[in-house]
């Protein structure tokens, strides 16, 4: 179906303004159409060769009533005899009514025409079509209704609706069945449907609400008198101590008077989103808690950490030194993870954030300042679920101790470090080369029967617990040349690939 605004451009001559105000119109007409209890059709102007005509551009059905056409009227035509109104209204500038009969209806229809006014100018027609033996028999909810109808219909005649300014977020917007209040001149109700009073009784109001302005009434902020003095809709939430939330529209009507645009009243519609809010509260509460959980982990893992390193101090072999030290790092890579968790919402951290602390803690086991090693860090990761950003931190983290620990021996040379971090989306996986300039590991290395607990873990992670695969080898002179290494003549270096499949996480 096309829209209003394909509609417009391929066959009328209205200004994008034009448009503009009739999208605007259809963005709240659902609310006109209710308080008329009848279908709603919006005409524009089309120039053809047999003159104007009349096309159907939208249309909308009461939720508080029956429809008259069965089928979308959309994209159609009418022309004057069909219609006599609509041409009526466009050129008088003035609201028309009167019966109409169309060929496919046994009944006739009651048409009330209302020039849709922008700038001076009828830009549109929008009609109310309702079968002339309607069912509905008027109460006073009915006739109340039916005489807002009339102040909109009357404020579109003149311009006045739609508003213009900020367009109203229509999907959360309470619609006219959820409950209405009508206020007078003065901002005092002078009507409240049953919907209505239902909903103040959820709040704790019981008082009869005739008479009385919304704050008065016990509204925390008087809605209204704001849409009044700024002579436009205001939205609000009321609160009732989390249990009960109230969301309010208030709505203006306008009039133009000799000299000025008077306020004659307004509307106040109000849905019951309690349960709405409390499923948001809901989660971010379990958000708030998950965070503290990841806070905690981290505290803890930081005590143990702690706890290692003072024993370490006690040790007297080097060997038994080195070993708590390794595993005081190990358990900090793993605090890392958890630290930026706590910071972040949902389950997933972006990865970046930890290669670069994990960086970080290898540089600062570099204990000698005459071996300078620089650490790189090239692309990215993008996001990652803990599930996956945990162990790959901590066989990254091996991964850039074995080159502090073994990459460049005695060899005075200035060591190099990068790391690529590249995220395959068709392949749905994460790859990862670390590759350094330093002595290399001989052709005969094979990483599946490395024995060092080091590689051991890493070999273990990756196969195991990320489901990929690693490849540990010497760089080749291009491999080196693709990482823009160009230090020295003779380059070794290894090379680490690493392929992590993160189906799991998007
Ligand atoms: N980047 C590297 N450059 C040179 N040799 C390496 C590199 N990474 C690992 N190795 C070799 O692999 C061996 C095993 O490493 P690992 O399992 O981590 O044990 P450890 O670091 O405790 O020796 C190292 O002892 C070293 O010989
Ligand atoms: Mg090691």
């Amino acid at each position: 179906m096309p829209t209003l605004v394909e509609l417009a451009a391929e066959h009328t001559s209205l200004s994008e303004d034009d448009v503009a105000h009739l999208s605007a119109l259809i963005s709240e007409w659902g609310m006109l159409a209710d308080f008329s209890f009848a279908d709603l059709l919006l005409y524009v102007p089309v120039v053809s060769p047999s003159g104007t005509n009349w096309l159907t551009a939208s249309q909308v059905r009461a939720a508080t009533g029956q429809t008259l056409y069965q089928s979308d009227l959309v994209g159609e035509y009418a022309d004057d005899t069909d219609r006599p109104f609509i041409a009526a209204a466009a050129q008088s500038g003035q609201i028309q009514k009167g019966e109409i009969t169309l060929p496919y209806l046994s009944d006739p229809v009651n048409m009330t025409a209302i020039p849709v006014m922008r700038e001076g100018k009828a830009v549109a027609v929008l009609t109310r079509e309702v079968s002339t033996v309607s069912g509905r028999r008027p109460g006073q909810l009915e006739r109340t209704y039916l005489s807002i109808f009339d102040d909109f219909a009357t404020m579109v005649a003149t311009g006045l609706f739609p508003f213009t300014g900020r367009v109203a977020d229509a999907s959360v917007a309470p619609r006219v069945g959820d409950g209405v209040i009508v206020l007078d001149g003065s901002a005092r109700v002078r009507y409240a449907s049953p919907n209505a009073v239902s909903a103040l009784h959820r709040i704790g109001i019981r008082a009869n609400a005739v008479g009385q302005s919304l704050a008065e009434l016990g509204f925390a902020h008087d809605a209204a008198r704001a849409s009044f003095e700024r002579r436009e809709p205001v939205v609000e939430e009321l609160d009732q101590e989390h249990v009960v939330t109230l969301l309010v529209r208030s709505i203006p009507i306008l009039k133009r008077g000799a000299r000025a645009v008077n306020v004659i009243g307004g509307v106040v519609l109000m849905r019951d989103v309690s349960e709405l809010r409390r499923r948001d509260r809901l989660i971010l509460t379990k958000d708030a808690t998950i965070k503290e959980i990841h806070h905690r982990v981290k505290n803890n893992l930081q005590t143990i950490s702690s706890l290692l390193r003072l024993q370490g101090r006690r040790l007297a072999s080097d060997e038994a030194k080195a070993a708590v030290a390794d595993s005081v790092r190990r358990i900090r890579t793993i605090a890392l993870v958890h630290e930026t968790l706590s910071r972040e919402p949902g389950e997933d951290v972006a990865f970046i954030e930890i290669v670069r602390p994990l960086i970080q803690l290898t540089q600062e086991s570099l204990q000698s300042s005459d071996r300078p090693i620089r650490f790189e860090v090239r692309g990215d990761a993008g996001r990652l679920p803990a599930t996956i950003a945990t162990p790959l931190s901590v066989v990254i983290l091996e991964l850039l101790q074995n080159v502090v620990d073994h990459a460049f021996g005695d060899v005075r040379r200035d060591g190099v470090v990068r790391v690529f971090l590249q995220r395959d989306k068709q392949d749905d996986a994460l790859h990862i080369r670390v590759i350094d300039n330093g002595v290399g590991v001989d052709d005969q290395f094979n990483i599946a029967q490395a024995t060092g607990l080091g590689l051991s873990i890493v070999r273990t992670l990756v196969t195991t617990e990320l489901g990929g695969t690693i490849a540990m080898r010497p760089a080749t002179q291009q491999e080196l040349d693709d990482a823009a290494f160009n230090e020295g003549d003779e380059q070794i270096g290894t090379v680490v690939d690493l392929r992590i499949p993160t189906e799991s996480a998007h």
